[in-house]
């Protein structure tokens, strides 16, 4: 695996390499992420992957500089995934100059998870533009884990014409069901054992709505309270539609549960889709 830190040493690296595939990750890297690698090779025949802890996207409060980084664990998974390139830059390689150009999302990026982490979703989308535009990858992956993140970069990349398909990987799960995360890490034995609540609570969701259930309102707040009730701090829980996440049309069944809740100090999300 060829690793690459400067933009003009990629850019030289990915060369009449054919059909490029990539995966974007801020490393940290576990089973969800290996998933979107192993993917990535059925659709082309270099697979990129990026790895940045990209400053934009986090609040002033959040956990940009806890975030967990472990470079040389996350190196030999990529490599034992059979990636080819892995652009790892630093600040001053991808930020050499304050980043006064933005990509600003429409308004879905103040709601669900945007609510809560104002920025964010500006933040994802100028980083991912930035290394799509280093890349030039004709297929990018990004896991339903965060389905609001995918959501945004899909509408983007089809609203600004980029020549990229975007892929969406599904969730990988711990086996009690609990969504990999690097953020799982933050946990304590005790929260660990809970955790797992959050995609049951998901799935009741699932269960209702398939069984007819339309008062979405209600499973919203009966959940929110189950969880709050095992000491949880729910941000949010909603049915929304897939394509947009906005309310459910009432003839609309492509539907998807997301929620946010914290553990303590951690912040957990997950999502089903209906
Ligand atoms: P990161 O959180 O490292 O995630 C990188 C990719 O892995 C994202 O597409 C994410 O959705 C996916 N992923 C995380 N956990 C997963 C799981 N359990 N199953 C399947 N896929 C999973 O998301 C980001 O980084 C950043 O916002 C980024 C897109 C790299 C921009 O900075």
């Amino acid at each position: 695996m060829q690793i690459h830190s400067s933009i003009a040493d990629l850019r030289a690296a990915l060369k009449n390499r054919g059909r490029i595939v990539f995966v974007p990750t801020m490393g940290n890297l576990h089973a969800g992420h290996i998933s979107l690698m192993t993917q990535a090779r059925g659709h082309g025949n270099t697979v990129v992957a990026s790895l940045f802890v990209n400053r934009l996207q986090f609040g002033p409060n959040e956990d940009f500089d806890s975030y967990p980084r472990t470079f040389d664990a996350d190196c030999e998974k990529l490599r034992a995934a059979s990636v080819d390139v892995l652009f790892a830059p630093t600040e001053r390689d991808l930020y050499p100059e304050p980043q006064q150009y933005h990509v600003a999302p429409p308004e879905i990026q103040n709601q669900l998870e945007g609510e809560f982490r104002p920025g964010h979703f500006r933040g994802v989308a100028t980083v991912v533009l930035k290394l799509f535009n280093i890349v030039q990858p004709q297929v990018a992956l990004f896991g339903k884990k965060d389905y609001q993140q995918l959501m945004v970069l899909r509408n983007m990349t089809r609203q600004l014409a980029l020549p990229i398909d975007i892929v969406g990987g599904e969730t990988v799960r711990a086996a009690d069901g609990l969504a990999l995360s690097s953020r799982n890490g933050y946990l304590s034995a005790t929260e660990r054992a809970e955790a797992p609540r959050l995609y049951r609570t998901l799935n009741s969701i699932y269960e209702a709505v398939r069984s007819g259930e339309q008062d979405f309102a209600k499973l919203e707040r009966a959940a929110a309270a189950t969880l709050d009730a095992q000491g949880w701090k729910t941000d949010y829980v909603a049915v929304r539609q897939q394509s947009d996440l906005q309310a459910p049309q009432p003839e609309n069944h492509s539907l998807v549960v997301l929620a946010a809740s914290r553990l303590g100090t951690t912040r957990l999300l997950d999502n089903i889709e209906i």
